[in-house]
């Protein structure tokens, strides 16, 4: 019996990963979901999963939540700026645990990527294999939902403003990383891998043509200069610092900093990928109900 446990379980990612194994057959009783808040994991704990109180920053929570894990998902946390000190703790507390297999959510050639969310994975990753645990490094790509999540103001605009140059990015939908993960969590063999992970790279216009496809309503990618950018989003009432940070992001984009071709996504799915166009057609109907 191998007990998995998913830290930021009760995040979009972390409960797709828990689903995942499910479905992959892994009894719930073997699985520990790790959330800063048990009671938002009420619903896992009712169909059986252990829920454990495990929060990055309050290292003493760290020890329980890990106790007799096997196998770990250290989902990167949210709070950009203080995560390099946060997984350092979880992955103490994972080598003092005797976790045999410590999985990690990076980024794309997290080593070498300038993209501007690189360096706490960077630095994690080398903290990580400091600690000596057998790891997985899993570098996501984009997910398609931070595009696919903005389709309600594509629709109602025509537009998809952008300042990336038109660069291709290699999204993949959260749920197939959470596939690929589980199949890391569940299977054999993955020991000091290193995949990058993303799908079939598309440019921005390309999705504009896969929403105008889908919908029937005209949508068409509209390049302007990083600083008009960045301007139309904080007029559109987005966060100014936020807004920058957007800025920067376009321009990451823009040297290719999302896009990779491997196929280890595939590889680890045993499966193709799921499609721009299927993101879309599953993004509208959402939108529609
Ligand atoms: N590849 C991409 O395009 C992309 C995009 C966005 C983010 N990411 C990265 O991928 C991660 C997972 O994505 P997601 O969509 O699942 O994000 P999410 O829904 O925001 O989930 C983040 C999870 O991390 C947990 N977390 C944050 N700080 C924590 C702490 N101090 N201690 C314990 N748990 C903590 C959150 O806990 P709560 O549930 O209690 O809030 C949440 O469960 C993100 O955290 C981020 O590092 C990647």
């Amino acid at each position: 019996m191998t007990r998995i446990a998913v830290t930021g379980a009760t995040g979009h990612l972390g409960r797709l990963v828990i689903e995942s194994l499910l479905t992959k057959g892994v009894a719930p009783g073997d699985i520990r979901a790790v959330v800063r808040s048990p009671e938002r994991a009420a619903d896992l704990a009712a169909r059986g999963v252990e829920v454990r109180e495990g929060d990055y920053s309050r290292t003493e929570t760290l020890p329980g939540a890990l106790e007799g894990v096997d196998r770990l998902l250290l989902v990167s946390g949210s709070e950009v700026g203080r995560r390099v000190p946060q997984h350092t703790a979880v992955v103490e507390a994972a080598e003092l645990a005797g976790v045999q297999l410590l999985a990690y959510t990076s980024v794309l050639r997290a080593d070498t990527n300038e993209l501007v969310l690189a360096p706490d994975h960077t630095a994690t990753e080398a903290v990580i294999r400091a600690a000596g645990i057998p790891f997985t490094f899993l570098r996501n790509g984009p997910y398609l939902e931070n595009y696919t999540g903005q389709l309600g103001q594509y629709l109602a605009t025509g537009r998809i403003v952008g300042a990336s140059g038109d660069a291709a990015v290699s999204g993949a939908t959260r749920s197939d990383f959470a596939d690929a993960a589980a199949a890391v969590l569940a299977g054999e063999g993955n020991e000091g891998a290193v995949y990058e992970l993303g799908g079939p790279a598309f440019k921005m216009s390309e999705l504009a043509a896969a929403i105008t496809e889908v919908t029937g309503k005209r949508v068409e990618y509209v390049e302007v200069p990083v600083q008009q950018f960045v301007e139309g989003a904080k007029a559109a009432g987005i966060d100014p610092g936020f807004a920058e940070m957007l800025g920067v992001l376009e321009q990451c984009s823009a040297r290719g900093d999302w896009r990779t071709d491997s196929v280890d996504l595939e590889r680890l799915l045993g499966r193709p990928a799921t499609t721009l166009t299927e993101a879309v057609r599953e993004a509208y109907t959402a939108l529609e109900a």
